[in-house]
């Protein structure tokens, strides 16, 4: 992070600020006097903003009052959603490679997380539902799963999302959908559709659970705002919940984002056509190196290119940025499935991307990552045993954090 002259495609954010129009509506909100505490489950105007824009985006009908509680951030609305259904010592099923934040809040809730990893074919990630069914044991509670994916960029079909869906029924769990890249999305029919929610598959009696944030779409992710959708009797249970985590999201910031859902379409689109063009470029360059495998990435901003005979994607990513200066994400750091690859994100601008795909090309054509020299990291790591992955595990956390 402090190291001078990077680029930095290792971030889960936009570059963009947040565009004017929400700044003016925070301005706005803040001098209205919503300055006090709101109800738990966020501000019943918000909660219908909500409720409003899920009918026009996804033709679901939600009731604001007892279907929808507003988050202090989408990681919050996953801590919240997790807590209300894990007991100590149940498991929950995350397929991966995901951002780690909901495996690592299973386990702060004493819960065991159990990694599937999703299967690559050819250039498509699928999801291993007969892995799914063999790790389910009668602790299992929980199975979660995130479309558009961080890192993947994949894109859950209605067909897989669907059998996710009738296997959670079947078993009696609870199926938590991460859709807080939904509308990055570059393959609908119109630029600016969502991917079709789990909700639309769902009935309102289903134990499913949508988490989202504002983050993302309104490029808002130091505001912190998030919300969660589930059946009513848990959308209760977490609306008295948030009494005790943050009491409630800011009131102002709850206040101006309702003008994010009903302004912000035409910003919106204009950052998503940016946001194509750039993994069209950054796709095409990655294409033509060496020893790479890129995956299709349909949504969200990140391409997760795997490195032929990459086992060592940290020392991978620190040799580079050491030697060239450019920061990408190493896949280990997604959980299962995510070794051997490497997450880039490519919300950025040109003048970052062009010179980035550049010195990793070259970079590429120099350095033996199936060779001598990764076999060497490992076997350090070997030797030094519980100190190194002490020191690694650190890195780790570091990453996930700096990597959102
Ligand atoms: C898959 C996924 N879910 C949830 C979040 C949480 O977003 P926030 O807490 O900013 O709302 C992130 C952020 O990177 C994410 O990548």
């Amino acid at each position: 992070m402090g190291m001078p002259g990077v680029l930095r495609l290792y971030f889960g954010e936009s570059n963009l600020p947040t565009p004017d129009y929400l700044k003016r509506a925070l301005d706005r909100a803040v001098r209205d006097g919503y300055t006090f505490y709101t109800e738990n489950a966020g501000l019943p105007s918000l909660r219908g903003a909500i409720a409003d824009y899920y009918l026009r985006k996804q033709g679901v009908a939600l009731d604001p009052g007892s279907e929808i509680v507003v988050t202090a951030s989408g990681v919050q609305a996953i801590a919240l959603s997790i807590r209300a259904v894990l007991d100590p010592g149940d498991e929950a099923i995350v397929l991966t490679p995901a951002w780690p934040n909901a495996s690592a809040i299973v386990e702060l809730s004493n819960a065991r997380s159990i990694e599937i990893a999703q299967p690559l074919h050819g250039e498509v990630y699928t999801i291993d539902f007969d892995a799914v069914e063999r790790a389910i044991t009668p602790r299992t509670r929980l199975l979660v799963y995130t479309s558009p994916s961080n890192p993947l960029g994949w894109v859950a079909t209605r067909r897989q999302q669907e059998t996710l869906l009738e296997l959670s029924r079947r078993h009696g769990l609870w199926l938590m959908a991460d859709e807080v890249y939904d509308r990055l999305y570059y393959e609908g029919a119109e630029l600016g559709d969502p991917v079709p929610s789990i909700l639309q598959m769902a009935t309102r009696e289903d134990a499913v659970l949508v988490v989202h944030s504002f983050s993302k779409s309104y490029c808002m992710t130091g505001w912190r705002l998030g919300w969660m959708i589930a059946r009513q009797d848990l959308a209760r249970k977490c609306g008295q919940m948030n009494e005790f985590m943050v009491s409630c999201a800011a009131g102002f910031v709850q206040k101006a984002a309702e003008t994010a859902l009903t302004e912000g379409e035409a910003e919106l689109k204009t950052m998503l056509t940016t946001l194509r063009e750039n993994r069209d470029f950054c796709a095409a360059k990655l294409r033509a190196m060496p020893g790479l495998t890129v995956p299709d990435a349909a949504g969200a901003f990140y391409l997760f290119p795997r490195v032929e005979g990459l086992r060592d994607s940290f020392g991978f990513c620190k040799r580079l940025l050491e030697n060239t200066r450019v920061g990408i994400a190493p896949g280990m750091a997604f959980g299962a499935g995510g070794e051997g690859s490497v997450r880039i994100c490519y919300a950025s601008g040109r003048e970052v991307l062009e010179p980035a795909m550049e010195r990793l090309g070259n970079w590429l054509s120099i350095e033996p990552h199936d060779g001598p020299l990764m076999e060497q990291t490992r076997i350090v790591s070997d030797d030094h045993n519980a100190g190194v992955e002490a020191a690694v595990f650190q890195d780790q956390a570091d990453i996930a954090r700096g990597g959102r």
